[in-house]
């Protein structure tokens, strides 16, 4: 088993109003672990209660109760910061300066040297494909460009752990497909990933494994693939088969007492039947695809 990154224990947390009544108990005596070098998904409705736990695991927000441990840190230590990345659910980025001066700012906060700034902010303008943006102001920037700027931003100081709270909210598929990539980038350095989402595909995707809260409570928490696997059936792929074939194949089947048996098409998904129109459609201008010629092509 390897190391712990996160371990989090019998974490609550009660929002108080003015007066210190009790509004709402956003997270109820949570336990878990993040691994190093996992990508660890935190799911559930709206007000679930992730966004709490995040700031609560950067010491942004103090639990009412319970031990969190970062990098061998406590939560409220601000010191294991410096190996952070955190993407706010909405970025609270300086509107006048440019992806440059942006990258610039926070490496200065990070106490970088100029020439780590600079080599930084190539690399990550680079890596989140603003290259063509990054002279402009950001108020100008997209909502998927803002979230392209936030993640360079949150990877500013080379953080072993990352933090990203909706990562691929407001971006196209391509820009989502470039993030969910990215995430596995940062695994395969290393690093370990903890994000929020309400794009179950992209958890599914790109998370080792997945927490659900619900009304602040840990209802269901494991690996994604045993989570999601089909214990009782199994699935057969060849290429398209004759009826003759397909008869064959049942009566086998039915010697083994198998009746219940489905021939269909697979399906490619429509992340990546979008993925490839977009990437054709750039390299041949002015086409349009016919439904038979995107299902002849099958998947990816
Ligand atoms: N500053 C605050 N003061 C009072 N209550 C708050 C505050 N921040 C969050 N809450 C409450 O805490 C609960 C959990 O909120 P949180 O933002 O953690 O949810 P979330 O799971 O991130 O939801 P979403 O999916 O909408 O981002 C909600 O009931 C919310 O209203
Ligand atoms: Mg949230």
């Amino acid at each position: 088993m390897s190391n712990a990154v996160i371990e989090i224990r019998n974490l609550s947390k009660i929002y108080r109003d003015f007066w210190g009544r009790k509004k709402v108990q956003a997270v109820k005596s949570l336990s878990m672990d993040v691994m190093q070098g996992e990508v660890f998904g935190l799911l559930g409705p709206n007000g679930s209660g992730k966004t709490t736990t995040m700031k609560m695991l950067l010491g942004l927000l103090f639990p009412t109760s319970g031990e969190m441990t970062i990098l061998g840190k406590p939560a409220a230590d601000v010191t294991k910061n410096e190996r952070i990345g955190y993407l706010p659910e909405e970025s609270y980025l300086y509107r006048f300066l440019n992806a440059d001066e942006t990258l610039d700012f926070y490496g200065r906060l990070f106490n970088m040297t100029a020439a780590d700034r600079a080599r930084r902010a190539d690399e990550l303008i680079e890596m989140v494909g603003l290259g063509k943006a990054r002279r402009r102001q950001l108020k100008e920037y997209s909502k998927g460009m803002t979230r392209r700027i936030g993640l360079a931003q949150a990877l500013i100081n080379d953080p072993d752990l990352v933090l990203l709270d909706e990562p691929t909210s407001g971006l196209d598929p391509t820009g989502t497909r470039e993030m969910k990539d990215l995430i596995i980038q940062l695994k395969a350095q290393g690093k370990t990933v903890v994000m929020c989402s309400h794009q179950l595909a992209d958890v599914q995707d790109v998370c080792d494994r997945i927490a659900v809260l619900f009304q602040g409570e840990l209802k269901v928490l494991g690996r994604v693939d045993e989570l999601l696997e089909l214990r009782n059936e199994m699935q057969m792929r060849t290429p398209t088969l004759s009826d003759e074939a397909m008869a064959d194949i049942r009566q086998v089947l039915k010697k083994h007492n198998v009746n219940d048996v489905e021939f269909s098409r697979p399906k490619a998904d429509l992340e990546q039947l979008f993925l490839r129109t977009v990437r054709e459609s750039g390299e041949r201008p002015g086409r349009r695809f016919s439904t038979e010629e995107v299902a002849a092509s099958g998947r990816g």
